[in-house]
């Protein structure tokens, strides 16, 4: 399939099987992602995978639950079109995906290096 093929097709998947993923095929799509291009090449990500269900249930509670209270906090807030399904204690945010990938940044990486450093200095 050619790139631009490839992007007529892609969708967002809100249905999945009840099927592990092996831990080699999470770290192949891993893998591919981590070509990406980043700021100063420093590829300062970190990958967290949970594929316990009840972890990842409990992080959709917690997400919802957030949620709800921002829009509490700010009632003219976006969000609040999704009050109704995000108050349906049915409703997973993840759409009971078998995997979940935490994409965190390393801060201190991104502002201890001296390239970031002297992008700055030269700025100023
Ligand atoms: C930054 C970003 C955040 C998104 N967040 C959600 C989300 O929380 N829940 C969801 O179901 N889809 C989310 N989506 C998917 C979009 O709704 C989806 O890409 C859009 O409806 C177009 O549909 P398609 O991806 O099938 O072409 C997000 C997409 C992007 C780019």
């Amino acid at each position: 399939m050619d790139f631009r093929e490839l992007l007529k097709v892609r969708r967002s998947i809100r249905e999945f099987e009840a099927k592990d993923i092996s831990l080699p095929l999470i770290q192949e799509i891993i893998a591919d992602g981590c070509e990406a291009p980043n700021g100063g090449n420093r590829q300062p990500w970190v990958f967290i995978v949970i594929t316990n269900n009840d972890m990842m249930k409990r992080l959709s509670d917690e997400s919802k639950k957030n949620i709800l209270q921002e829009i509490d906090r700010n009632p003219t807030s976006t969000l609040a079109l999704y009050k109704p399904i995000l108050q349906d204690p049915g409703f997973n945010v993840f759409y009971n995906a078998p995997c979940l990938i935490y994409i965190a940044l390393q801060v201190p990486v991104m502002f201890t290096q001296p390239l970031w450093t002297a992008h700055l200095l030269r700025a100023t």
